[in-house]
């Protein structure tokens, strides 16, 4: 059976430096949108294929805060509603309307909301203030990986695999058996780790004073259904609290494109070396070979195996330890998809 996507809930459309008056084209959940910003500079979020002769209304042009189909000249305003008919006798058919989807302009990202647009409260947003606080420089972009997105998950709450796929950049001695525990508050989950007075991991040793010096290394992982999670990485000379050390948020946002293919935005935000550029060219070089060099072609590769199948336990993997939270996110959207299926076929 074919996994349907959890549609009540806030997903990254785009970067908002994207969304400009040319117009932006993204799937989501399979669903063409469009996306433009009005003459005010609000962004607008509407379905992309026209009701006529579902023409992509991409390929047509903003009249004012309108949209033209490029095909015969029907006008949509932002609120999906046909307001020009230039045939005939002018009248606008019944139906003629496109979809809109409400969104929300946050952290330098535009969230939409696929699901009852009466439902869409932007306080369910997750917090990543980090993103816009001047004590942090971040550095981001985004990618596209031909695999379910749930796989995309799974890889950012299965850290282990950074010590093997990723271990010329985070290997650290003590990882594997560090203890790591993971508590569900809500529907939200954190992951903990500390590896206490270990190796500093190759990516933070330029940053430090003495990289010979034996560090307590955390990593700890907040999720939100359905792919949005922060990873809070650091080091400390070992012994020392916390505060004393250097951090760096992870923000990743997973958004399905359709069931086999997914946009995936990320961003590293460090509270050292702030504003310094060789420190932004060390991070983008990180992502650069961390995520699309070593995880995209790995995480293709097993959607590749698993051929049309999208929910990987249907498939009867074996378990390790390092599984759990990944298998505990999947549980949770699991339920989550599920009540709003019901609540859908109890729905007059
Ligand atoms: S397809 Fe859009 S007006 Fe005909
Ligand atoms: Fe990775």
């Amino acid at each position: 059976m074919k996994m349907a996507f959890l549609r009540n809930t806030w997903y990254v459309a785009a970067r908002a430096q994207h969304v400009t008056r040319e117009f932006l084209v993204r799937d989501i959940l399979s669903e063409p949108v469009l996306m433009y910003r009005k003459e005010n500079g609000e962004a607008v979020a509407i379905g992309n294929r026209c009701p006529h002769r579902f023409a992509p209304l991409s390929m047509g042009k903003l009249v004012g805060d309108a949209v033209e189909c490029g095909y015969h000249g029907l006008q949509f305003d932002c609120s999906g509603a046909c307001v020009l008919n230039p045939h005939g006798d002018g009248k606008i058919p019944r139906n003629a309307a496109v979809k809109t989807y409400p969104i929300v302009e946050r952290y330098g990202f535009i969230w939409i909301w696929m699901g009852s647009p009466e439902k869409a409260d932007p306080s369910l947003i997750p917090e990543f203030s980090h993103l816009a606080d001047p004590k942090f420089t971040s550095v981001g972009d985004e990618m596209i990986q031909e695999a379910n997105y749930e796989l995309v998950v799974d890889n950012l709450m299965d850290l282990s695999h950074a010590m093997f796929l990723h271990a010329d950049y985070q290997k650290t001695d003590m990882f594997l058996t560090a203890k790591h525990d993971v508590e569900q508050i809500g529907n939200s989950l954190h992951s903990r780790r500390v590896v206490p007075g270990t190796k500093p991991p190759p990516s933070f040793k330029s940053s430090l004073e003495d990289p010979d010096q034996p560090v307590d290394y955390w990593l700890n992982v907040r999720w939100d259904a359905p792919g949005l999670c922060v990873l809070d990485i650091g080091v400390v000379s070992a012994g020392r609290p916390q505060e004393e050390g250097i951090r760096r948020y992870g923000t990743h946002l997973v958004t399905p494109e359709t069931e086999y293919r997914t946009r995936y935005y990320y961003a590293s935000s460090r509270n050292y070396r702030l504003n310094d550029k060789k420190a932004d060219e060390e991070l983008q070089k990180w992502q650069e070979v961390g995520f699309h060099q070593q995880d995209k072609p790995m995480i293709e590769a097993v959607q590749n195996m698993m051929g049309e199948a999208t929910d990987l336990l249907s498939m009867k993997p074996i378990l390790l330890s390092v599984d759990g939270a990944s298998i505990r996110a999947r549980r949770i959207l699991n339920q989550m998809v599920a009540a709003e299926q019901e609540e859908k076929q109890l729905a007059p």
